[in-house]
């Protein structure tokens, strides 16, 4: 079962099996976004409990990667099917601690759920090559070997499939795990790791350690025994990590920002656009790395375009996510709001028309939690900051275009290159995009978000450092390559000189 929570209590971490207070005695309030209640009190966590932490995983690594594959698969099925049984209280709980609606938050759930049965085939697969060797007798074969110990940091946006993502593929493929979860939503962390304990998870394999980035996270780029970090966050962040992990010689796979757009053709179809735009914009209230922030829409369209929009905005319902009637649930916490607000009057500065939307929402029930009405800017200039940086929350801009080359250029003309969308009839539009559009991630007659978890996950320049989540790619990020050479003639044989 899902754990009963106790109103503000301490969380503890989760360090070779067992359930530790932090050294530093210290903890801060998590608060629910929809509401401001005080739900419980996370570690603040020290550079000790990351020492604790990658002494056990070292210790139970070695145990774990002579585990067949297959059985350590054998353990993600049974989480798979724990989330299974659980989805509905792990959905509830991930409305309480992040904010967003509780479908969505099924839907969070379910892409973990995923994740599990996927890498657990991943058990029986792990593929490596065999191939001819260029010698006689002589056998040649490339296998997947663990990386050691791995670290991974998470976001409090996917607190539970971003988890998953990086998790699986690690635990799966040998290694042993040191986990820090964001601060601002650790219930996710806590029941995951729950889960991997019933499942049966040599102690040890999997280490929970709360805390900030500044403490915790720079502790686990500093242990020399964590080979490889994993980051889902911001840019800034990823950037020092990656210049921390560059001059250690540790493998760093990042996941950053977006600045994703809609492009909507003159042939397309304009409800499903609407729609599409709609559920990629304000879904988890903006706060998606793939959310849709930007649209160019064809000029013959424009005035419609803006029209129907402005009709299914009005009828967004916002509020607690754990209503069901609910469309948009609230921003993560006061900062987020400050940052969007900000971007608000950027834009108006800019000279970008504020069609709707475009303030905090205070009165009534809306002044407990953090919520921000969503936003339609019109007329922007793809130039302007409002189109160029990421705002994360329910902002989009509307750029006019005449041709699909000139959303093309307009789409790439951004630091990020994570996820894009098209909306045309046209096969011919829709080859050329896909082509052309410089993201890790196309979508074609749909919004830009609802990556499914068998494809790579991630995007191109400011977006990421060339790795992805998800996949089979994932397990490059936590696997070495090795090569095999057996020779079977029984005398020496000199590779490329004792060739016939
Ligand atoms: C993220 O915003 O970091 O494709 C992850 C999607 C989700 C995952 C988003 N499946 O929008």
């Amino acid at each position: 079962m899902a754990k009963k929570w106790m109103k503000e209590e301490k969380l503890l971490n989760y360090i070779g099996g067992l359930w530790q207070a932090p050294s530093s005695g210290k903890y801060t309030a998590v608060t629910n976004p929809a509401t401001s209640e005080k739900l419980v009190q996370v570690p603040l966590s020290a550079e000790q409990d990351v020492e604790g932490a990658v002494e056990a995983a070292k210790k139970a690594q070695r145990e774990w990667a002579l585990v067949p594959a297959p059985q350590r698969a054998e353990v993600l099925y049974r989480v798979g099917l724990m989330m299974k049984e659980r989805k509905e209280k792990l959905a509830q709980l991930l409305t309480m601690e992040n904010g967003k609606v509780i479908e969505e938050a099924r839907g969070e759930v379910q892409e973990g759920i995923d994740m599990a049965f996927y890498m657990a085939g991943e058990g029986r697969r792990l593929f490596g090559q065999t191939t001819p060797s260029e010698l006689k007798d002589k056998f040649a074969m490339s296998v997947r070997a663990p990386v050691g110990v791995v670290g991974i940091i998470t976001p409090w946006n996917f607190p539970i499939a971003i988890a998953t993502w990086k998790s699986f593929p690690a635990i799966v493929a040998g290694n042993a795990v040191i986990w820090k979860p964001a601060t601002e939503t650790p219930i996710m962390a806590y029941e995951l790791a729950r889960i991997f304990e019933e499942s049966g998870l040599p102690k040890g394999v999997l280490n929970v350690v709360f805390g900030s980035g500044s403490k915790v996270g720079q502790a686990m780029v500093e242990q020399e025994a964590i080979r490889v970090i994993s980051f889902t966050g911001s840019n800034e962040v990823g950037r020092k990590i990656a210049a921390e992990c560059g001059s250690r010689l540790k493998k760093v796979s990042l996941e950053m920002g977006g600045k994703n757009a809609v492009i909507v053709m003159d042939d397309a179809d304009l409800s499903l656009a609407v729609e599409g735009i709609l559920w990629s914009a304000f879904g988890t209230s903006g706060q998606r790395c793939t959310a849709c922030s930007r649209v160019m829409v064809h000029e013959s369209l424009k005035e419609k375009l803006e029209e129907r929009l402005m009709i299914e905005i009005s009828k967004l319902t916002i509020g607690n996510g754990l209503d069901e009637s609910i469309k948009v649930g609230p921003i993560i916490n006061q900062a987020g709001l400050e940052k969007i607000k900000n971007y608000i009057k950027v834009g108006k500065e800019e000279g970008a028309k504020l069609l709707t939307g475009g303030y905090i929402m205070e009165s009534g029930a809306h002044g407990r939690g953090n919520y921000f009405a969503p936003t339609l800017f019109t007329d922007v200039d793809p130039g302007m900051r409002i189109a160029q940086e990421e705002i994360f929350g329910p902002v989009v801009s509307l750029i006019p275009i005449n041709s699909l080359e000139e959303a093309i250029e307009i789409n790439n003309s951004v630091e990020y290159g994570l996820s894009s969308s098209i909306f045309t009839q046209n096969v011919n539009h829709v080859f050329q995009a896909q082509r052309d559009l410089d993201t890790g991630i196309v979508y074609v007659n749909a919004g830009t978000t609802g990556a499914e978890i068998h494809l790579p996950f991630g995007g191109t320049k400011g977006t990421g450092n060339g790795h992805r989540d998800s996949g089979v790619a994932a397990l490059d990020v936590f696997t070495e390559w090795k090569a095999v050479y057996v020779d079977f003639s029984g005398k020496l044989q000199r590779a490329q000189i004792d060739v016939e």
